[in-house]
């Protein structure tokens, strides 16, 4: 990868992808493209930053042109309990991005990562130890766009051999821009809750297990993906990937060890409900260790104590 283009920059994964990656590959060899102009600091300044409208094939295009693109990072997406409230611009959005990055990069010989979710299993999915290569029916429309994201890379990878890489991220779990409309919003909003003192209110109910995953291990784990030995991989399009898993009640009380007097109290929304239990429960990654080495470093205790110290600096000023 020597020229790389961001697409979503400005979201809750690319605002610290996009800093991650000119941190490997220099400023000027990353360019940060999002619908909406400014986006933070870090990024307006770090490196080239255009407008784009992903869903807008020809805006894809002249950028990969202009800045001979290798690989584009695809991160637009509508998460999971906001498409469910307008499903065809969950579709449009999510398809429609990841349509243009393909034949874009089909023309023009770049790579494609694109994220794929927890979200892209199903209630009659295993949900303990969720395998590899399984049941995939999602019941949400952001599930849809999930699996068929995964389906239409794999046939670009085999069809037109597009170098198409992608990961099953579980929730992610981020302090610089927060996610809007995830079922798993929920596990990053109770740490800001925590820092300003407040009482959160959980959308969930107590013993919902999900997947989640600390920022710097999802960044590492998009480059490290897209970096691996080609020759090793025996998946592409979506590998499971996993740091921890818990339940509102377990990050509650890894809070409290830090915060002893915050308080959580339960008020659940139900589709987040319906949705989050048609999850995973946790997945099996094994795949992803083997075939590219993949190793989270942060579990539930070690992300409270970096997210707590981050966010109380961050409320103290
Ligand atoms: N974090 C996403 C959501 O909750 C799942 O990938 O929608």
């Amino acid at each position: 990868m020597k020229k790389i283009l961001v697409l979503g920059a400005g979201g809750q994964i690319g605002s610290e992808l996009t800093t991650y990656l000119r941190s490997i590959y220099g400023g000027n060899n990353v360019v940060a493209a999002d619908v909406r102009l400014p986006m933070i600091d870090a990024i307006m300044q770090g490196g080239p930053v255009e407008q784009c409208d992903a869903t807008q094939a020809a805006q894809v295009a002249d950028i990969v042109k202009r800045y001979q693109i290798d690989a584009i990072f695809n991160l637009v997406a509508i998460l999971s309990a906001k498409a469910e409230m307008n499903p065809m611009l969950g579709w449009n959005i999510g398809i429609g991005a990841l349509v243009n990055c393909l034949e874009v990069a089909r023309e023009y010989h770049c790579a494609v990562f694109t994220p794929s979710s927890i979200g892209a299993f199903g209630p009659t999915t295993p949900l303990d130890g969720t395998p590899q290569d399984t049941i995939q029916r999602p019941q949400t429309i952001y599930g849809v766009t999930k699996v068929t994201g995964e389906l239409l890379s794999d046939y670009y990878y085999k069809r037109f051999q597009v170098d198409t890489r992608s990961v099953r991220f579980p929730g992610l779990i981020s302090n610089v821009t927060l996610p809007g409309g995830g079922t798993t919003d929920y596990a990053v909003d109770i740490y800001y809750a925590a820092a300003r003192g407040e009482q959160f209110t959980c959308p969930l109910k107590p013993g919902t297990l999900l997947d989640m995953m600390y920022m710097p291990d999802a960044l590492h784990a998009a480059v490290q993906l897209m970096e691996a030995d080609p020759s090793r991989l025996i998946h592409r399009n979506s590998f499971n990937v996993t740091a921890m898993h818990f339940a509102p009640e377990e990050i509650y009380a890894e809070i409290c060890k830090v915060k002893p007097d915050f308080k959580m109290v339960y008020e659940v929304e139900p589709v987040k409900q319906s949705i989050a239990e048609s999850w995973p429960n946790w997945m099996d990654d094994s795949c992803a260790r083997a075939e590219w080495d993949f190793k989270p470093q942060y579990d539930l205790q070690a992300m409270t104590r970096d997210m707590l110290q981050i966010l109380d600096a961050r409320f103290a000023k």
